[in-house]
């Protein structure tokens, strides 16, 4: 159906229901509605018209783009590190191999200088009010929605994957982030009133929490959704009243330089310091100095387990509060009870091969292992055959032909990928397709890893048990549903997870209920995220969580206060218990009588503890 056909699809409708209602009043609505739709646009700041529709993208980020020359001292593997420079980072594209940029890498002073003005500009930001902060975000939201595919470019060309996976990964969660938080932030930070004591003498106290900012604000985040996870913490962390400052991985440099600056641009159109948001990119050695610095009041961390130790470390130097986000073993669980026949499971495979193949694998809540019952898995692993190797390869900024899956951040994982889908064949998997890195003929120097299906894996093997963040599907079999949650709670992670199963069945339930993870979907996969609850795993996956308003509220002070319920009642110390204590012995018998009215459980405890009470007064 066209445009055209819809449009008078919905004229007619309109028509119809005109007829039998009265001309002038259809009239009305029509032009109401057309009232709207012009009324109804965001009111954005003249300024930032030139940002929205005019924006310079870099040429690097236009398809087939290509380096004329190189600059000497380049190293001619693509590789982040040069020891001829070790103060500069070298940015390439994972997909094609070609150099993007170096850039120096922030050192100690770089820090020093980034932390001072991210202060000097949050000092001022603070006492904003949430409509200038939504302000801020609106803009960045109206120029994300407008520059779609430039701003998507910018991602592929300096991460490898394709330009839908970035549109899902990087602009749909960055889109639903800002709009998630631009209309429900403010609840999430209103004063919170509680139910003050229980202690029937007090009352007449009111107890509440506010919730301040922090201040400067840390977030140490992964290179694999380089769009995402930049602003993930910047809309959080600028919402509630702070400063930030990013530290971005080196192999992503390139990309996050621009991002970041998009984000200051919005802050001077709305007539703040572009301060507020600082990014540095120390080598990782010089993380240490972030994570302890004396100015910064909280980090939140995306990496792995033994980057987390030395973050810890460092930051319990300077009793820095830490959320911490590690890897995941996402477990899928597909109950037999899912569907009513295994004939046709094509929908639930494609769910299946999006969880795993997404940006290549590398996606942290990615599923790194399905469990299927015996019916699930015969049907599955008979699709999954079929589909898996029908995935293609390739840059989808510059092949000619349609790109399925894209490249890696680099190849540096390949051997132990391949080392460790050899000693699960050798211990009894079967490999399906795939299971080596891939020399794409367009792009010799791209990183590429087949796409990867391995079916009969059992809990023991490695590839059961470690974090893959590949093109690799893991297929596992399972007897029934209580076999399925033991091995999926097999792992030591526990970040995210999906059950598929009958709507409300018991068994779902009890898979939701008994997987061992911080965060978990039925029937879909990682939706969660999307639906900004609080974010965070257990176990080797992390704790704390970010996102949602949980996630705001972290970036808090979370401030308790108490005052007086009600006009002309407050606490007035009794002469019995005024310093100097006039006897001991009536002050003690006061007190207890005190507290046990207070805490009285009958009416025949109440009274007689008051008795006393009265009778110790004076
Ligand atoms: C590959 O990427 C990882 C993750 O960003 C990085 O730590 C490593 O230094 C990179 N290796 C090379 C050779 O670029
Ligand atoms: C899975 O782990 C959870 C949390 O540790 C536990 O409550 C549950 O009993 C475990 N179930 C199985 C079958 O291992």
């Amino acid at each position: 159906m066209s445009l055209l056909q819809l449009l008078l699809g919905l004229l007619s409708t309109v028509a119809d229901f005109a007829k039998s209602w009265s001309v002038v009043g259809s009239t009305l609505m029509i032009a109401t509605a057309v009232a709207l739709a012009y009324v109804w646009q965001p009111s954005l700041p003249e300024e930032s018209y030139d940002f929205i529709y005019k924006y310079k993208f870099p040429a690097e980020s236009q398809p087939k783009w290509s380096q004329k020359d190189p600059p000497v001292g380049v190293p001619p593997r693509p590789s982040v590190y040069n020891p001829n420079r070790p103060d500069l980072i070298h940015c390439y594209c994972p997909a094609t191999g070609q150099y993007l940029c170096r850039v120096s890498a922030s050192t100690k002073a770089d820090i020093d200088t980034a932390v001072a003005k991210c202060q000097k500009a949050q000092e001022v930001w603070k006492a904003t009010s949430f409509k200038q902060r939504k302000a801020v975000l609106k803009v960045f939201l109206e120029f994300l929605k407008k520059n779609q595919e430039e701003v998507v470019r910018i991602a592929c060309r300096d991460s490898g994957k394709t330009m839908v996976d970035a549109a899902l990964g990087e602009i749909m969660v960055t889109l639903e982030k800002l709009a998630w938080t631009m209309k429900y932030g403010e609840r999430a930070m209103r004063p919170s009133s509680r139910s003050g004591p229980a202690n029937l003498l007090i009352r007449y106290k009111a107890a509440e929490v506010v919730y301040e900012p922090l201040g400067v604000v840390l977030a140490l985040v992964s290179w694999n959704y380089p769009l995402h996870n930049v602003l993930n913490p910047i809309v959080s962390s600028i919402f509630t009243g702070n400063g930030i400052i990013v530290k971005c991985s080196e192999s992503v440099v390139w990309s996050s330089r621009y991002f970041v600056e998009m984000v200051q641009t919005c802050f001077t159109i709305c007539g703040h310091s572009p301060d507020l948001v600082q990014l540095v990119c120390p080598w990782p050695n010089d993380a240490d100095y972030l994570t302890s610095h004396p100015d910064i009041s909280h980090t939140t961390f995306i990496g792995s387990k033994p980057v987390a130790h030395k973050v810890l470390a460092a930051a319990a130097s300077s009793l820095m509060p830490v959320t911490v986000e590690l890897g995941g073993k996402d477990a899928a669980v597909i109950l037999d009870e899912h569907l009513g026949s295994w004939s046709n499971c094509d929908a639930i495979a494609s769910v299946l091969m999006r969880g795993s193949f997404q940006s290549a694998g590398q996606n942290c809540i990615g599923i790194e292992r399905i469990i299927c019952e015996p019916k699930a898995y015969d049907s599955l692993s008979k699709v999954l055959a079929k589909r898996v190797p029908a995935l293609r390869l390739g840059s989808s900024l510059d092949d000619d032909q349609n790109v399925d899956v894209g490249a890696m951040i680099n190849d540096s994982r390949f051997e132990v990928l391949e080392r460790m889908i050899a000693d699960a064949v050798k211990n009894g998997a079967q490999l399906s397709c795939g299971g080596q890195r891939y020399r794409h003929p367009n792009h010799p120097v791209g990183s590429y890893f087949q796409p990867t299906l391995l079916v009969d894996v059992t809990p023991e093997m490695e590839i059961a048990r470690n974090e893959l963040f590949a093109p690799v599907m893991v297929l596992m079999k399972a007897e029934n549903v209580d076999d399925a949650i033991r091995i999926a709670n097999s792992t030591k992670f526990g970040l995210g997870g999906a059950v598929f199963g009958k709507r409300g069945s018991a068994a779902t339930e009890k898979v939701v209920r008994e997987m061992k993870t911080g965060n978990i979907a039925v029937n879909d996969f990682a939706t969660f995220y999307v639906c900004q609850l609080p974010f965070g795993g257990v176990s080797d996956s992390g704790y704390g969580k970010f996102g949602g308003e949980e996630g705001l509220r972290g970036l808090c002070l979370a401030k308790s206060v108490c005052r007086d319920r009600f006009p002309g009642i407050s606490t007035s110390i009794p002469p019995v218990v005024d310093y100097p204590l006039n006897s001991v012995k009536t002050a003690w018998e006061f007190v207890r009588a005190m507290n046990a009215a207070a805490y009285a459980t009958s009416a025949k405890e109440f009274v007689m503890s008051l008795v006393q009470l009265v009778g110790n007064l004076k």
